[in-house]
C-alpha cells in the first residue's frame, strides 16, 4: 500500500496496475537516421541503445514479461548490408545484455526460428539463454526472425504430428493447446502493445497473443523513445476499460 501511494505521488502507475506482459514493436530506426542525413544502420545503433535502456527499465519497474520485436521473418527482404549490420548490432546488444541482466534477475527467451541466423549471433543466443536459467524475475522475450504466421504454422504442424502419432485426440484440441504450442507458452497474457513511428499495424507480431491486447501508438521514432514515453503509455493503459467481450 505504501509503495502504491509512493508511486502515485510521483505520477507513476502503481506496479499492480501495470500490464503484466507488454509487446514493443521497435520501429522507425531508418527514418530517424534519414532525418539526420545518416545511413539507416546508425538508426539501428541508436535503436539498440534505447532497447537496452527500456528493457532494463521494464525489469526495474516490475513487469512480468516484455517482448521486443527485433527482426521479423519479412525483414530478410532488406538490402544484405542492412541485414548484416542488424545481426552485428543485435549480437553486440546480447554481449551487453550478459553484463546488465546478471543483477536484474531477468530471464531471456528468444521467439522465432534462430536456425538461419549467423553463427556468431546463434552462439550469443545460446549463451544468453543458458546464463540466466536460474533467474526468476521478468521474462525478456526477443523476437528474432519471428513472424506470427510462421509461429502458428509451426504450432499447427506439431499438433498434426501428435494427432498422427496417436498422442492427441482431435477432439481434445482447445485454445489452450494452441497457446501451449507457441513460443510464449506458459507466459502471462499479452496485455499491451506499443508501436512507435506512426504506423498503425501489427506487421506479423504476436497475432494470436494479441486477441485482447490494448494498443498504444505514437509518432515518436524508436531511437527517440524514452522511459517517460513508456510511462505515458502506462498511464493511458491504466485508463482503458477492458471488457473482454463482456459489459
Ligand atoms: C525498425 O526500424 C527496426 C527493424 C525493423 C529491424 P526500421 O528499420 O523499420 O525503420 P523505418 O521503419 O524504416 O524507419
Ligand atoms: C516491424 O517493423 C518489424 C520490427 C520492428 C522488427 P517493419 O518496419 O518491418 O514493419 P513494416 O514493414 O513497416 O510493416
Ligand atoms: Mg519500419
Amino acid at each position: 500500500m505504501a509503495k502504491r501511494k509512493a508511486a502515485e505521488s510521483i505520477g507513476l502507475v502503481p506496479a499492480e496496475r501495470l500490464p503484466q506482459h507488454v509487446g514493443i514493436i521497435m520501429d522507425g530506426n531508418g527514418r530517424w537516421a534519414k532525418k539526420r542525413g545518416m545511413p539507416r544502420t546508425m538508426g539501428h545503433v541508436q535503436g539498440a541503445k534505447v532497447f537496452k535502456e527500456i528493457s532494463l527499465y521494464c525489469a526495474d519497474r516490475g513487469l512480468k514479461a516484455v517482448t521486443f520485436y527485433a527482426f521479423s521473418t519479412e525483414n530478410w527482404k532488406r538490402p544484405a548490408e542492412e541485414v548484416d549490420a542488424l545481426m552485428i548490432i543485435l549480437r553486440d546488444y546480447l554481449v551487453d545484455c550478459l553484463e546488465n541482466f546478471r543483477d536484474k534477475n531477468v530471464r531471456v527467451r528468444f521467439l522465432g526460428d534462430i536456425k538461419p541466423l549467423p553463427d556468431s549471433l546463434k552462439d550469443m543466443i545460446s549463451e544468453v539463454a543458458t546464463s540466466y536459467n536460474d533467474h526468476t524475475g521478468m521474462i525478456l522475450n526477443i523476437a528474432l526472425n519471428y513472424g506470427s504466421r510462421a509461429e502458428i504454422v509451426r504450432c499447427v504442424k506439431d499438433i498434426a504430428q501428435k494427432v498422427k502419432d496417436g498422442a492427441l485426440d482431435v477432439n481434445d484440441i482447445t485454445e489452450q493447446t494452441v497457446s501451449d504450442g507457441l513460443y510464449t507458452a506458459g507466459q502471462p497474457e499479452l496485455d499491451f502493445i506499443i508501436r512507435p513511428s506512426g504506423e498503425y499495424r501489427l506487421s506479423n507480431f504476436l497475432m494470436w497473443q494479441a486477441a485482447y491486447a490494448e494498443f498504444w501508438y505514437s509518432d515518436i521514432l524508436w531511437p527517440d523513445f524514452t522511459v517517460n514515453d513508456l510511462e505515458r503509455a502506462f498511464c493511458d493503459y491504466d485508463k482503458r476499460n477492458r471488457r473482454f467481450g463482456g459489459i
